[in-house]
């Protein structure tokens, strides 16, 4: 009789709560093994979700929880005061994530008044299905708790609107009695611990980074706007994150981080515009793909959702941009997205390249018409259509995450070529006598629908470390891989054989449409590596998990371990790629 496996370990769920300032206490959700933030974005280290109860002669709670913590979450506040005392609930934003509990907390106490965004509230109009007491708020309002009995401060939240960080819903709140900003998603990062407080910045320094990345970094120009509207506040000593731990000691770092990314995303006046309609299908989180794509380029991108945006502004969004790319809106839209459509066919000039997606509504405009009306106004195609006919998966968001870049690189390539031409002769003679040796990386990631994998031809690696044994890669920003070689993640260097390496080299050299698959008519092993297939014609394999990533140029320089290797020819010898110049590969 064969052994029956024990059924798969339930995720781990816990509650941690703790006072982060007077009267204020922290009631954080742990989802220790999260390992997708959507589909597209994989995590590394779980996440938690934070809500925050702040007591002054009122009482004020910001956010609550996914509905997953329902059966521990409910509990928990209970037990540290009675839900029917409640005054406020402040809805930062309406994803699910921090407002999956919102409806069970309105049943506990239906008098509690939901303060949010004039669209937060709304959104939160058909997401609870129950009439509710509510108070729109805009940047400069506030809500003052007062001092409770026997309390230190006067507690005072001033909202700040913060659209597009990372829903066009967000608002910041801060409260002056602590200086306590609650931020939500900005700032925040996808890492469960106990620690409530960012003590170990190099711990968490890289999920802060690439959740940057993800989420903020489409939006730079918002961020920076939001930094603007901060500095107009008194000093904030926390920076109460909706996602990770908390920040409070290393505040100036964390803020200089966001306004330098920020900045050097939103350099130069040439970008791209993405549109997208928000509670919509799969429109937000596939035009996060894209834009994520797009931002791997140096090419400065916009995020633009064309039901919140005022006609005036859309306009000049649509209008200033180098290329513009669109969904498939409803075939049946409201007023307003019908207006917003039309103010977006207005604004296209003939000269912008427009790249189109499904927006997988249920009830999307086809997108050839699409594609041939904006054909028969002049327009080029950016990158083909992108036809997502099924809930998308994480291929469909690696096809637009790849597409992206492809737009990017499209309209950089003047640059890239001037750039090129631009180094010293002499110099560009003396980079290119170094050499190296020619590999294939390989990465694959998750199961079935959730599986993503690339490859890409290196030349830039060398061995770094012996013990434990240790390698580098440098890999250029807007490779489609890069995204695979995050902290933690492992990948598969394939050494290629001196004297039988062309073949493969060709393969790989060539360039792939957006999401294809990359190992079609290669002989691969998938069982033997852990970070992605090994090719079979490879002389060697090292199977790595990176540990670093530096941040140089415009390349990422790679530190992994490597864990295990092997060898198809003891005698065989490694190609090696000898250039005359150091301005390309
Ligand atoms: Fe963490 Fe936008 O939800």
């Amino acid at each position: 009789m064969s052994p029956v496996a024990p059924p798969p370990a339930p995720p781990r769920l816990s509650l941690q709560s703790a006072a982060i300032a007077p009267e204020t206490t922290a009631l954080r959700s742990l989802d220790w093994d999260r390992s997708r933030f959507d589909i597209e974005f994989g995590l590394r280290n779980g996440t938690t979700y934070n809500a925050f109860l702040i007591r002054g002669q009122r009482t004020a709670l910001i956010d609550t929880s996914h509905a997953k913590f329902r059966e521990s979450w409910l509990p928990q506040l209970q037990s540290l005061i009675d839900p029917r005392a409640i005054d406020h609930l402040v809805v930062s934003h309406t994803e699910p994530d921090h407002s999956g509990l919102v409806a069970d907390l309105l049943e506990l106490n239906p008098d509690l008044e939901v303060v949010g965004s004039k669209v937060a509230i709304n959104y939160l109009e058909h997401q609870v299905h129950r009439p509710f007491r509510s108070r729109a708020v805009k940047s400069g309002d506030s809500l003052d708790l007062g001092c409770a009995d026997g309390g230190t401060s006067d507690h005072r939240l001033e909202f700040v609107s913060a659209p597009n960080l990372h829903w066009p819903d967000t608002i910041f709140s801060y409260d002056h009695g602590t200086g306590v900003l609650y931020s939500c998603d900005a700032f925040g990062l996808h890492y469960c611990s106990d620690e409530v407080f960012d003590s170990d910045p190099g711990a968490i320094a890289p999920d802060f980074r690439f959740y940057y990345d993800c989420l903020m970094g489409p939006n730079a120009r918002s961020v920076l706007q939001a930094l603007k509207r901060l500095e107009a506040l008194p000093p904030v000593t926390t920076i109460a994150t909706g996602h990770g731990p908390l920040l409070r000691h290393h505040l100036g770092l964390w803020l200089g981080d966001y306004d330098a990314w920020s900045r050097d995303r939103s350099k130069g006046d040439r970008y791209a515009a993405v549109a997208y309609v928000s509670q919509y299908g799969f429109c937000d989180r596939l035009s996060q793909a894209i834009a994520r794509g797009i931002g791997k380029t140096d090419l400065p991108v916009q995020l633009v959702d064309l039901r919140g945006t005022d006609p005036q502004e859309l306009t000049a969004l649509i209008g200033d941009a180098a290329a513009v790319v669109l969904p498939t809106p409803p075939a049946r839209p409201d007023g307003d997205l019908r207006a917003a459509w039309g103010t977006v066919l207005a604004a296209l000039r003939p000269s912008q390249p427009v790249g189109l997606y499904d927006a997988y509504g249920g009830n999307d405009e086809p997108i050839d018409a699409i594609g041939q009306q904006l054909r028969d106004l002049g327009h080029a195609e950016a990158f083909p259509p992108l036809r997502i006919r099924t809930v998308p998966d994480a291929t469909a968001f690696q096809q637009c995450e790849e597409a992206g870049t492809d737009l990017g690189q499209l309209l950089l390539r003047d640059k890239a070529i001037a750039a090129m031409k631009a180094l010293d002769a002499d110099l560009d003679k003396a980079l290119g006598r170094l050499s190296g040796g020619l590999y294939i990386v390989t990465a694959r990631q998750g199961e079935g629908e959730a599986a993503r994998s690339g490859a890409m031809v290196a030349s830039w690696v060398s061995q770094a470390s012996f013990d434990p044994p240790g390698l580098t890669v440098a890999v250029a920003r807007d490779r489609a891989i890069e995204s695979l070689m995050q902290v933690g993640d492992r990948f598969v260097l394939n050494v290629l054989a001196e004297g039988n390496h062309q073949q493969l080299l060709r393969h790989f050299l060539r360039r792939f449409p957006p999401g294809a698959d990359r190992f079609a008519g290669v002989a691969t092993l998938t069982d033997v590596a852990r970070g992605g297939p090994v090719l079979t014609e490879a002389l060697a394999y090292l199977d790595c998990r990176v540990l670093q990533r530096l941040e140089g140029g415009d390349h990422w320089l790679i530190y992994a371990e490597v864990e295990n290797g092997n060898v198809a020819d003891a005698e065989g010898r490694t190609a090696t790629h000898h250039r005359k110049v150091g301005n390309h590969y």
